[in-house]
């Protein structure tokens, strides 16, 4: 079948400020990551000192061919210390955005991508009675700077952060949400203060006229064992609090973002883990390029109408050519479910650079390798492909 994309399908990869940039030192990351007895491997150090050569790295997003360069404004460095802007900063972003528009590459920009300054952190994180509003008054110091950009994000994987937050202890309507398996959930609360925190900076952009705004949704093909009673409930109690109440938030958005990497089968006891013999990605998680399509369609039917951008997808591999494969399998899926009827503004890559993997640099997820002692850029043969697939707007070899 000759897999054309609709005009104007957008191609890109994306990053995010604290993987890439290096010495995030005001932010809870840096923090956790320097604690004695840190869960960490590894702390995150230069990163990939993206905060200086991202120019070289918008370059290579030009040159490829792709036309969308996704990454994140750090709190952290923008209001290191409660109520103070640091104007270097918000000009250092703006000089990003310019940049990439110089070279002919649309911005996509996301607010909040897992970290927060560590005054916030402090103050109570997301669960501080005024969080929602210290964080739209972060949006609306950061909307000085997006006097010209469409593609805002607002808070990347809102499930994930609040499954980090940990259960609502003693939470009535919390524990409604609570696994009987014993593995985190998502807090309820801190569910509810994300969504709110959503609908306060989406407030504040659409007064700017230009943003298209939405946020990211985590999501895995959550797929019920085959045959075995319960396990249908159990598939569903599982998927529906960790993305599909996440996906149902975005109605009413400009698009909502769909990231998508695995699958998780669960059986009437719960989510078990990968089985043996089964191919995995560095990351540990089972290799399954259908998940893209299996999140699109999930996304579709919990934020019906709303359209679709895949905003994270791509393998965590040291073999480059299996990461081409993983990116096929999965276009090739996302393309179905556009034959279905399901509106797909674009696809990102996750993730351009070979970068700090939360905790390691070991699972490498780039299109582009970064050598650890020198920070040299190395263009892969996946990264050459996807250009041409860019190119073409179509799935060519
Ligand atoms: C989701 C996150 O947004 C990103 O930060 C992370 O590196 C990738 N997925 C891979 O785990």
């Amino acid at each position: 079948m000759n897999r054309t994309f609709p005009d104007g399908f957008i191609w890109g990869a994306a990053s995010a400020a604290h993987q890439i940039e290096g010495n995030n030192v005001n932010s809870d990351w840096w923090e956790l990551e320097h604690r004695p007895e840190t869960p960490v491997a590894e702390p995150s150090g230069d990163a990939c000192d993206s905060y200086h050569r991202y120019p070289e790295d918008i370059r290579i997003v030009a040159e490829l061919g792709l036309g969308m360069y996704r990454f994140s404004l750090e709190w952290a460095r923008i209001e290191p210390e409660r109520g103070f802007v640091s104007r270097a900063e918000l000009d250092h972003y703006r000089r990003m955005i310019d940049t990439a528009r110089d070279q002919g590459v649309t911005p996509m920009v996301t607010l909040h991508h897992f970290t927060v300054p560590r005054w916030f952190a402090h103050a109570g994180g997301w669960r501080a009675n005024d969080a929602v509003e210290r964080f739209t008054r972060y949006v609306e110091t950061v909307s000085a700077i997006l006097d010209d950009v469409e593609w805002v994000g607002t808070i990347n994987e809102p499930n994930m952060v609040a499954i980090t937050a940990g259960a609502d202890a003693g939470d009535a309507a919390g524990s409604q949400w609570e696994s009987t398996h014993g593995l985190p959930n998502p807090s309820r609360r801190v569910s509810e203060v994300l969504a709110a925190a959503h609908r306060s900076a989406r407030s504040v952009l659409s007064g700017l006229g230009h943003v298209r705004s939405g946020w990211t949704v985590a999501t895995q093909a959550v797929q019920a064992a085959p045959g075995e009673p319960g396990a249908q409930e159990a598939a569903q109690a599982y998927s529906y609090p960790r993305d599909a109440w996440f996906l149902e938030q975005a109605a009413g958005d400009d698009w909502v973002g769909v990231q998508a990497y695995t699958r998780t089968i669960v059986g009437p006891e719960g989510p078990r883990p990968v089985a043996d013999g089964v191919e995995r990605t560095l990351t540990g998680w089972e290799y399954y390029p259908p998940a893209l399509a299996e999140g699109v369609r999930l996304a579709a039917r919990y934020a019906p109408g709303v359209p679709v951008f895949v905003t994270e997808n791509g393998m965590a591999t040291g073999d480059d050519a299996r990461r081409r494969d993983y990116v096929r399998g999965a276009l090739e899926g996302l393309h179905d479910t556009m034959q279905e009827g399901t509106e797909v503004l674009g696809y990102l890559y996750w993730s351009l650079l070979d970068n700090y993997e939360w905790g390691s640099f070991a699972p490498t997820f780039g299109i582009v390798g970064v050598d650890r002692a020198t920070f040299a850029r190395d263009v892969r043969e996946s990264a050459r492909w996807l250009g041409r697939v860019a190119q073409a707007n179509a799935l060519v070899d």
